[in-house]
């Protein structure tokens, strides 16, 4: 039985040093959690050399360094790979660093340089280059593929061929936390939800560089992923493969199809999109209509993914768009949309300032407007009702 404070054996050379947070309810103040989670760390000996694989949280030094100084005094760490240095996982360094000054960092050329931009001191760093293998001594060898944007710029997983043991960051991972003592998929009840949660928030926003990453990972033979957060997968391995696989693949169906998020809570601006509707359909378009204010987020977000346009019929309210089309507008940056094309239109009473105000938040995520904005006063004239045809017409000329 496992003490809480025991370092836990992956492989008889690779350890678990990390932290329990059963506490935890939401995650960076943003991600709600069922159970909490874990800070992984592991520690690999092999070669002659002792090589920590990522850190924890800061507020969880201290369960770290217990479990670490189990297996090996924090002197005799020869190497500190950061696989990206968010502070759940890089929070620690400092600390390491001064217990430790000649440790040599390993990580991206960007988890370098933000290390520097968090430490703002200096320290023993090397740059790690696609595929690099690193000689560790005595034949053993430890291989870093980059996973850029998985979920942060500066993403690295590291590869170690004797252990057949991919350490993946936070691709795979699960904010799930384990009775104390306990760290592997056969040993916990079912996190299928924590993990699939995992992704639509953490991953979601990267599917494409989830497909290359993945395209790596299956060259790779890999027996256990050791994730940076929740269970270690020794035994549902090539199921986690696939789920990412899936989930990151678009299946969007065949045709032109535009996403019609409308709010206007006294109908002029609906009525606009009756039209607009019309007009798109007669051209051979799919249009998904969405109110605002009764949003399925989830359906939100798949369409979102598989619209060839966004289009946004809008009021204004007090002086801004309604709070229903800022919450639905979120999902801009939750997702990976297939394509960033959008137009926007709205009925406005005296200051009319919505239209304006969502393009801006459109051109910040980088969509593209089709055709600047229309928008009227209460009723729309026939020549709004035209200039809001025509506006269609760019659209559709630009999809
Ligand atoms: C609660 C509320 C606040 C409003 N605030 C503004 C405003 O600040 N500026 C403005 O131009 N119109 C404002 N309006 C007027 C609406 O934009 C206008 O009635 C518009 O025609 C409504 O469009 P709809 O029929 O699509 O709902 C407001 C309307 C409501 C209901």
């Amino acid at each position: 039985m496992e003490t809480e404070m025991t370092a836990i054996a992956v492989t008889p050379r690779l350890h678990w040093v990390g932290a329990y947070d059963p506490q935890l309810r939401i995650f960076d103040e943003l991600y709600p959690t069922r159970s909490g989670t874990t800070y992984n760390a592991y520690l690999l000996q092999l070669g002659g050399k002792n090589i920590l694989f990522d850190t924890v949280e800061e507020h969880f030094f201290d369960q770290f360094h217990a479990r670490l100084t189990s297996v090996c005094a924090i002197a005799d760490i020869d190497l500190l790979v950061t696989q990206h240095t968010e502070h759940d996982h890089a929070g620690s360094i400092g600390r390491l660093l001064q217990l430790n000054p000649r440790l040599k960092v390993y990580g991206s050329q960007a988890a370098l340089r933000f290390l520097g931009q968090q430490l703002n001191r200096e320290f023993a760093g090397e740059a790690v280059k696609e595929g690099q293998v690193l000689e560790l001594g005595e034949g053993a060898q430890l291989q870093f593929v980059l996973a850029p944007f998985l979920h942060w710029p500066d993403t690295i997983f590291s590869y170690l061929p004797t252990e057949q043991v991919l350490i993946s960051g936070d691709a795979f991972g699960a904010h799930f936390c384990p009775a104390a003592g306990r760290l592997f998929d056969d040993e916990v009840s079912n996190f299928q939800a924590d993990f699939q949660m995992y992704f639509d928030t953490i991953v979601r926003p990267f599917k494409s560089q989830v497909q290359d990453a993945l395209k790596k990972a299956l060259s790779l033979d890999i027996r256990t992923i050791c994730p940076s957060h929740g269970p270690v997968r020794r035994r549902r391995v090539t199921e986690a493969l696939t789920d990412y696989d899936r989930w990151s693949t678009l299946a969007c169906a065949e045709g032109r199809r535009i996403l019609l998020l409308e709010h206007s809570p006294h109908g002029t601006t609906r009525a606009m999109g009756d039209r607009v509707t019309q007009r798109l359909e007669a051209q051979g378009c799919t249009v998904v209509r969405f109110k605002a204010v009764e949003l399925d987020e989830a359906r939100f977000q798949d369409e979102l993914e598989c619209a060839d346009a966004l289009v946004i019929g809008a009021a204004t309210i007090n002086r801004d768009a309604g709070p229903p089309v800022w919450k639905a507008l979120v999902h801009l940056s939750t997702v990976t949309p297939k394509n960033r094309l959008a137009l926007v239109y709205g009925a406005y009473g005296w200051s009319g300032e919505a239209v304006k105000l969502i393009e801006e938040r459109l051109l910040g995520q980088r969509y593209k407007l089709a055709a600047p904005g229309v928008r009227w006063q209460f009723s729309p004239t026939e020549s709004d009702i035209a200039a809001c045809l025509a506006q269609v017409d760019a659209l559709l000329a630009a999809l």
